[in-house]
Parts: C-alpha cells; structure tokens; sequence
C-alpha cells in the first residue's frame, strides 16, 4: 500500500460544504476526512482548518470540540493548529466489519455563537487480515468410481479485510488428481471447488492430503491454509483373480478321505467386504459333489468319496471365487488319478470240457480270457499252468488263452488233473489270481482183461457132490466202468465139446467154476478148457486162459446124496447153465424124475424156487 505507515491525507474527497442554516441555527455540514486503519495514535487525519475552512483563531476562541454519536471515535483536536489527530489506532474491521466504504460520522462544535459541523472519516482498509478457514482440515469421501471432472465443493476461506484485501484466489498443492476452481456466489462470495482430473484408484492410493491455500488480492497477498483429506472409497471393482488360471493335480487312486488335494488361492485388490473371497465349485457335477469338497473360506479341496481310477480317470472342476460385492473369478482344477494296482486279475471262462477222452493229442480242454482293470504295467499280465502237467496254454489273440492236452493222455496212469492257472499282473506289488480246475479223464476201452494167470490148474475128488465149487478164474481190466466190467465164460473144450457144459458151470460174473456133476475117475481123469473173460467196452476186448481139471481118485463106493444138498447156501442159479438147469436139476430129483405132473412148487428146499421158475410149461 503507498502509505503504509505514514501519515497521509486523503484530500480528493474533502468536500468543503457549509450550508448556513441561519445565525442562530447553527447545523452544517462539514466536510470528509479520510484515513488509513491501523495509523498509530497521534497520526495526522485532517486539518480543520484547510479541509474544513475554519480559522485558527476561531477554533480556539469558540471552544471547538470534537463529538462522536457514542464518543467512540478516538479523535483529538489541536485547536490551535486545527490538526485532527487519532488518540488510538482505528480498526476498519472492528468499526464497520464487511460494510464498505467505512465511513464513521463525528461533529465539530463551535460555541458563540453554536454551530455544529458534520463531518465524515471514512477508515480504508488495510491488509490487515490473512485469509482463515474455519475448518483446519475438511474431510471429503470421494469413491474411487467418480468421473474425471466431477466437481467437489470445498470450505471457503473468510479474510476480514475488504475489496481488494479479501480472498481473492485459491490453489491447491501439487498433485496429478486435482485442481480447485473458484466460483463466485450471485451474493459475490467466493469459494473455493476440487475438480478431479484423473480416476482415483482405491487400490493404488487410499487416501490423499492436500493443502488448500487462499490467497487475498492484497500487495503482498496473505494466505491462509487448510489440509484436504480425500479420502478414497473402495468400490468393488476388482473381481477376485486366482492366482493360477489352471491348476493340476494328481492323486493315487487309493487316497484317503479327507486327504487335502489342491489349496486354490484368489485375491481380490478391494478392500472390506468388496475383497472378501469365498470358494466354491462352478456347475460341479453329482459325482464331483460326491467326490470333492472345497473350503469355503481357504480354498483347501479334499477328498470326500473314493476315487477309482478304473472308473474315472480325471475330473475337471470349474471354481469360482466371489467377493461379497458379487464379482468372481473362474479357474479349473484338473485332477489326475493315478492307477494303483489295485485290482486283482480275473479269469473269465467261457467253456470247459470235462472230462477229457484219453489217447487223444490237442484236446480242447478250456477257453477262458483274463482281464486286469489296472492300466499301463499294473494291468499287464502273465498267464501259467504248472510246468510238470501234460497241458499247453495257447494264446490265440491277446488276453485270450485255450488250454490244450499236450499229448495223449492216459485215464489208466493219471485220472484226474488238478490244473492251477494262475495269472499274475506286472503291477507293484504283483496281484495273482489263481483258478483251480479239475480235469477228468475219461475212459476209452484200450486194455483187454487179463488173467491172473495164463493157465489155472484144479484139482477134484471123483464122486464129488455136484455144484461143487472147484475153484476161481480171475481176471483184471485197468479200464473203468463198463470198459473194465468183466464177464467169464467157458470156451471150447478140444475133445468133450458137448459135455463140457454138462460138467462145468461158470458163474459169469465173479469166475467161480463148478463141477455140476459127480465125476468118476475111472471115466475121466482129467479135461483141459478155455475160459474167456471179456469187457462190456465197445469193442469188448477179451482174453482167454486154460483151466485143466484133474480128477482125483476116490473110495468109489461111498453113498451118495443127492439131497439135501451138502450146502444149501450155494444159490443155485450160480450153480447151472441156465439153459438145462431145469434138466439137469429134474433128473436128480426123485419128485421129478418119474413124473412132470407134481406141483409147480416142489418144495424140495433151496432149489424149490429156482426150479420152479425154469420148470418148462406142464412140469
Ligand atoms: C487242487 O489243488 C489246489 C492247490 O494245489 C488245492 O487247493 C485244491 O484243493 C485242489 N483241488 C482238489 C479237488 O483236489
Ligand atoms: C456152504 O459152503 C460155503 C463155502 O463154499 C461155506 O462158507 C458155508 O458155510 C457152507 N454152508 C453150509 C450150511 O454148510
């Protein structure tokens, strides 16, 4: 300001204007002083006598005085020089606050005769007062989200002074998101608006402080300052990411449940509720509900149901992270199940043929395939039959086997095989499976029955009783069943062809021969046969042996009795050709002999029966 400290006076607006009213009515108006606020006391504001056009003289000679309405005007009068001088220094702000111009009234009193002269002092301002906001520091919540150039409205500063001296501009501390603008209210006030330049970014910078400055228009301007804070409100906008778009995993198929798997793991840049992740499964199938489990809060997957490489051998899970705001994040977890050798191998037969024919070379015995679930070495496999067995397993396509006989077998050596197949997969540690079969032989009638000994010799008491029992034929058939049923029978005799049957009874199915009659050694000492024992295979097969009869001699005339028979035990059909048995039993009997007219039944002891049944029709 020019005056600064000085004392001056403002003349240019001295307006000298005595209107006289009249002599004895002494009210005029005077003229208008000015001066600067702040003068020190005893500061020159005006003289009386060359800005109001008073006399020296008179000032004093009429008592001059000078008077404020309330006296608050600290003015001092020099009556003798006419100098106005201030008492105490003038505050423009306290006396006339924002009115402007300040213009304060006061009155020159002169007695003898009265005259009252109005006078103006108006104060101008000085700097005086800095620029003041009420709010040291003002708080603005801004959303990240808001709009380059949106506008907010800031506290304006207050400057006491007026005009020139009040606030004129403001500005803001350096920083890359804000300027301010200042408005002007209708009423002309001014205030300060930050206006944002670039995107606030809640994740980047939580919170900024700025210092607002106000600047007043006078010379040198005064400042006042206040601390912007701004602080940033997280929006969610920022979905959660994982941090792997793809995670893999491998798990052995016989993993425990419960087992943890995988920890996925997302992060969301919000803050609060907005960057609170949870975990879940996207548009998970049942079986994968049923297998896995993942942690809500910590992203953990465990196993909930078995696995089964043989059934599944990798699941795709789709997860999802959402924020409590609603935005997610997508990743894949892909589990691998690793193949255990778990599975024992099977033998699956599709046909058996039991028993076998002997004496027949590449007999199928069995067709069967093997299969393991496992995969890769663990479901590889190795097919074996004892090695000491007369059988070779033959594979025709791959998992396929035939058991054969690896040559003729023979039912007399060995009947029945116990055949072990085992089949053992290549997997860590191996799985056997073993299949027991059981093989039998079957006959084929391939040997002949065979005498015990190849000539039988039997000795006989002459005047035997008949149906003597003289000795036994045997004879053996290593075959089986039917094949090794023997049957005896008499073959030729050289010379007595015809009398041999009359002699000679065999029983046909155990070899016991039998002299049917009372031999008589001066007849006959002794007779040769053949006798045959013969198989019901097909072909029978059979063999022949010679049977020599001696007759011993004897006290030829010791009586005979014919009955009752010396052992009535001996069943009677083993004892006669069944052809004559009736004949040959009719002649010895004293009943019979004579006439065929007795009863059927004899009743002539054991024999009765057997008689009456080969009785000829009439006897
Ligand atoms: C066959 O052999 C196996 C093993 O050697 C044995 O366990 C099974 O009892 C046998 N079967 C028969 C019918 O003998
Ligand atoms: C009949 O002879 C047999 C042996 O040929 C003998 O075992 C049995 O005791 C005899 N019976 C009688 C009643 O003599």
């Amino acid at each position: 300001m020019e005056n600064q400290g000085g004392l001056y006076l403002q003349t240019r607006q001295v307006l000298l204007l005595f209107v006289f009213l009249g002599m004895s009515q002494a009210y005029s108006e005077a003229g208008r002083l000015s001066v600067v606020e702040e003068m020190l006391s005893g500061a020159l504001v005006g003289n009386l006598v060359k800005d109001l056009g008073l006399q020296v003289g008179e000032l004093s000679a009429r008592e001059a005085q000078v008077a404020s309405s309330d006296n608050k005007l600290p003015l001092q009068l020099n009556i003798n020089t006419g100098d106005l001088l201030l008492s105490e220094p003038l505050d423009r702000e306290e006396l006339c606050g924002s009115t402007e111009p300040c213009v304060l009234h006061f009155q020159v009193l002169l007695k003898n005769p009265l005259k009252i002269l109005q006078a103006e002092l108006q104060v101008t301002d000085v700097n005086d007062n800095s620029p003041v906001f009420l709010e040291k520091e003002m708080v603005l919540e801004i959303p990240e989200n808001s709009p380059v150039g949106a506008v907010f409205l800031l506290e304006s500063a207050i400057d006491l002074d007026v005009g020139i001296n009040s606030v004129k501009s403001y500005v803001i501390s350096q920083n890359s998101h804000f300027h301010v603008t200042m408005r002007i209210n209708p009423d002309g006030r001014k205030y300060p608006e930050l206006v944002l330049d670039k995107a606030l970014d809640y994740e980047e910078q939580h919170e900024l402080g700025l210092i607002l400055t106000a600047l007043d228009g006078g010379t040198p301007p005064r400042s006042g300052t206040a601390l912007v804070r701004v602080e940033v409100i997280d929006i969610n906008d920022n979905s959660p990411e994982f941090d792997h778009m793809f995670y893999e995993v491998t798990a052995p198929e016989n993993s425990m449940l419960g087992s943890l798997l995988i920890t996925a793991s997302a992060w969301d840049l919000d803050s609060g509720i907005n960057g609170e992740v949870s975990y879940a499964f996207s548009h998970a199938s049942e079986d994968i509900r049923k297998t896995f489990a993942i942690n809500e809060h910590s992203g953990e997957i465990r196993l909930k149901g078995y696995l089964d490489f043989e059934t599944t051998k990798s699941y795709s899970i789709l997860i999802k992270a959402t924020d409590r705001g609603g935005l997610f994040g997508k990743s894949t977890v892909r589990i691998q199940v690793m193949d255990v050798n778990d599975n024992f191998p099977e033998i699956i037969v599709s046909s058996f043929i039991s028993p076998i024919p002997e004496n027949t070379a590449e007999t199928l015995v069995m067709i069967f395939s093997i299969r393991d679930k496992d995969s890769g070495e663990n479901g590889k496999m190795v097919c074996t039959i004892p090695e000491d067995l007369p059988f070779v397993l033959k594979s025709s396509i791959e998992n396929y086997y035939h058991l054969e006989t690896d040559g003729a077998l023979d039912r007399e050596s060995i009947a029945e095989y116990n055949i072990t197949i085992s089949v053992t997969d290549l997997g860590t540690p191996r799985l056997t499976t073993q299949h027991n079969i059981i093989v039998q032989v079957a006959d084929i009638n391939d040997n002949a029955p065979a005498f015990t000994q190849t000539s039988y010799t039997m000795f006989v008491h002459e005047n035997n009783s008949p149906a003597l029992h003289i000795g036994t034929i045997s004879a053996t058939d290593s075959d089986a069943g039917s094949n090794a049923h023997i049957t005896y029978s008499l073959l030729s005799a050289q010379d007595l062809q015809m009398a041999l049957t009359s002699l000679i009874s065999i029983n046909a199915d155990n070899g016991q021969l039998f002299a049917l009659r009372a031999l008589d050694y001066e007849v006959l000492q002794a007779f040769e046969f053949q006798v045959g024992a013969t198989d019901r295979g097909s072909p029978a097969l059979s063999s022949q042996a010679l049977v020599r009869v001696v007759v011993l001699d004897d006290n030829d005339n010791a009586p005979f009795v014919l009955y009752p028979m010396q052992n009535s035990s001996a069943p009677c059909t083993e004892l006669l050709p069944r052809a004559w048995l009736w004949i040959a039993t009719l002649a010895r009997m004293p009943g019979c002999r004579s006439s065929c007219s007795r009863p059927r039944n004899l009743g002539c002891s054991a024999c009765g029966l057997t008689m009456a049944r080969y009785a000829p029709p009439g006897c």
